[in-house]
């Protein structure tokens, strides 16, 4: 397939939250704009366990009816993060916490079987601050089952849902700098090491939560490093890409032509090396971005990071999100 053609094949998604599905120009907006979903909060252990002895599926539910009822992809975030643990689980990480993270996943797979595209397995495993040979960042999955704790997760994944591709979620891959360098680094030796015992590992989820006037446009690091990353079968999807633009002139028309080349610089060159499934964005339109909590800008005018105004309307990011395609 060519590779104009591929990537006519791309998914083009966002992340939601259900309570966004009673905006009608929200659900106008998806159903014209994207053609995969993926919850921002509703599959999270931390919400789906918030009740200790019974799971709470029914916001899962509903956004998957959503997808189902309108012929979106769907996509799983996330079965294991350390940063979505339910307060009943934080305390302990014995033999209890891994029977609870075990059967949390087991049986959410189960739930969803045959009718979601993907997982996002395991989210953010690496953490090269903490100091460790091999880079995993020490949570409580490590704490509990080991290294193998990666394995563990997408053998059980695997085993429930046969037909989902298995994806390993990481932030940052794609930052300039020696840190992002390291957690490169880390990536390839984790993956060449689970590749070698067999985990069922199908797609590097790269995150691509970037930052305008920061993310390098030709970024030869990080072209290598996608370079390797297809070389060992793997095929790639962006799975929360957003364009920050805290470091950008306050006024918007600038910001919203600044935010629109980051977009185009960073998928052309993606698109070029690597195999990518799918393209979502996290979030679809600027009023739901997380990035005002999470990247403040120090003038304190809100973010414009999205594809979609905050009435919806085509930003020249979503333009140029359509042209890299
Ligand atoms: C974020 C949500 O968008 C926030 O609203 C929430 O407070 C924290 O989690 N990487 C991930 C996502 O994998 O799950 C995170 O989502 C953003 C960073």
């Amino acid at each position: 397939m060519s590779s104009a053609a591929a990537r006519r094949n791309l998914l083009c998604g966002t992340a939601l939250c259900t309570s966004d599905l009673s905006a009608q120009p929200l659900t106008r907006a998806i159903l014209r704009d994207c053609n995969l979903v993926t919850p921002e909060y509703e599959l999270k252990w931390d919400v789906i366990g918030r009740h200790p002895h019974e799971p709470d599926y029914s916001a899962a539910d509903r956004l998957m009816a959503f997808a189902a009822d309108n012929g979106l992809a769907f996509h799983g975030h996330t079965l294991w993060w350390h940063e979505a643990i339910p307060e009943s689980r934080r305390a302990n990480q014995s033999m209890d916490f891994a029977q609870a993270a075990l059967r949390h996943l087991e049986r959410t797979v189960a739930r969803y079987a045959g009718r979601l595209r993907s997982w996002d397995v395991v989210n953010e495993p690496l953490e090269p601050a903490h100091g460790r040979q091999d880079g995993l960042r020490v949570s409580p999955f490590l704490a509990a089952f080991g290294p193998d704790y990666i394995e563990t997760a997408f053998r059980a994944a695997a085993a429930r849902d046969p037909g989902a591709i298995l994806v390993l979620n990481e932030m940052g891959l794609e930052y300039a700098g020696p840190e992002a360098e390291r957690k490169r680094r880390h990536m390839i030796d984790l993956l060449e090491r689970e590749l070698a015992r067999g985990t069922p590992i199908a797609c590097l989820g790269i995150q691509s939560h970037l930052t305008a006037l920061e993310q390098p446009r030709q970024h030869p690091a990080f072209r290598a490093f996608l370079r390797t990353i297809r070389g060992m079968g793997l095929s790639v999807m962006i799975t929360e890409m957003d364009v920050s633009d805290h470091l950008c002139p306050r006024d918007p028309r600038q910001r919203d032509r600044i935010v629109a080349d980051t977009y185009r610089a960073y998928l052309d060159l993606v698109l070029d090396e690597s195999r990518v499934l799918a393209v979502g964005t996290w979030g679809l339109a600027d009023f739901s971005t997380w990035l005002n909590a999470f990247r403040p800008r120090p003038d304190g005018a809100r973010q414009r990071p999205l594809l979609l105004d905050r009435a919806f309307r085509r930003k020249p990011a979503w333009h140029a999100v359509r042209a890299a395609f």
